[in-house]
């Protein structure tokens, strides 16, 4: 069965800092699905990005959902800042140093939808258990802590096996896959079970109209993907 046209959210990482108003609008008017903000403490991964006082103030910038990537060792601390500062989905590192119940407790009071993320080196297993709590796995496909990096192939298994396991539950959960997705690599993180696809240097390397870039992203994710089995 071909699955679904995917969801593309930008990541504002790799946007001009200095105008990020302007760059979630221009995002938002070149057809993204979502907005994606990379939240990083410099302790989770050695990066110091972004807080709540930033998503707050581009919030206003467009009524797209904001997705909050938290990068951080406490994301139980900072849950209900995220939250009030206009966060759509709050999603956390199972990696991280407060217990995964705890924190989807805080985001469910927090009135919030909930997604975990997984880093490479860790396996589908550790999100299992929370799949029946959450509304998008997020796989990384790169080391967090940067945008601009290459596409981590090695990951495609664990991917479809993420996807494998959401369509087991029967419910409607997003399979969000993160880092180095560009024109090369969206078929494949599409075809291995991808529904939501962020995208960071891949749209902010464009300067002015965002929309052909978009459109020549989703025309690439639409490609029938080579299998991993095909390529190698
Ligand atoms: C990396 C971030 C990603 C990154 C994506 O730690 O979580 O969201 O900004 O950027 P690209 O698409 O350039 O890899
Ligand atoms: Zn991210």
């Amino acid at each position: 069965m071909t699955p679904p046209p995917p969801q593309l959210s930008a990541s504002i990482l790799n946007a001009d800092f200095a105008r990020l108003g302007d760059e979630v609008r221009r995002a938002d008017a070149g057809g993204v699905d979502s907005i994606h903000l990379d939240v990083m403490d410099g302790h989770f991964v050695d990066n110091l990005t972004m807080g709540p006082v930033v998503t707050g103030a581009v919030r206003g910038h467009s009524s797209l959902p904001f997705h909050a990537h938290l990068m951080i060792d406490r994301p139980l601390a900072y849950v209900d800042r995220f939250a009030e500062a206009g966060s759509d989905l709050i999603v956390f590192h199972v990696e991280a140093a407060d217990e995964p119940g705890a924190v989807l407790d805080a985001i469910e009071a927090s009135g919030r939808r909930p997604g975990i993320a997984l880093n490479p080196e860790t396996g589908a297993d550790a999100v299992l258990p929370w799949l029946d709590r959450v509304d998008l796995v997020l796989v990384m496909t790169v080391h967090p802590g940067w945008g601009g990096q290459a596409f981590m192939t090695e990951v495609l298994p664990k991917l479809a096996a993420v996807r494998a396991a959401v369509d087991r539950t029967g419910r409607r959960i997003e399979v969000g896959v993160d880092g180095g997705v560009n024109a090369s690599t969206i078929a494949t993180a599409h075809a291995a079970g991808g529904s939501v696809l962020v995208v960071g240097s891949a749209l902010y390397s464009t300067d002015g109209d965002l929309a052909p870039t978009v459109a020549a992203l989703r025309a690439a994710a639409a490609v029938p993907a080579q299998t991993h089995d095909e390529r190698t």
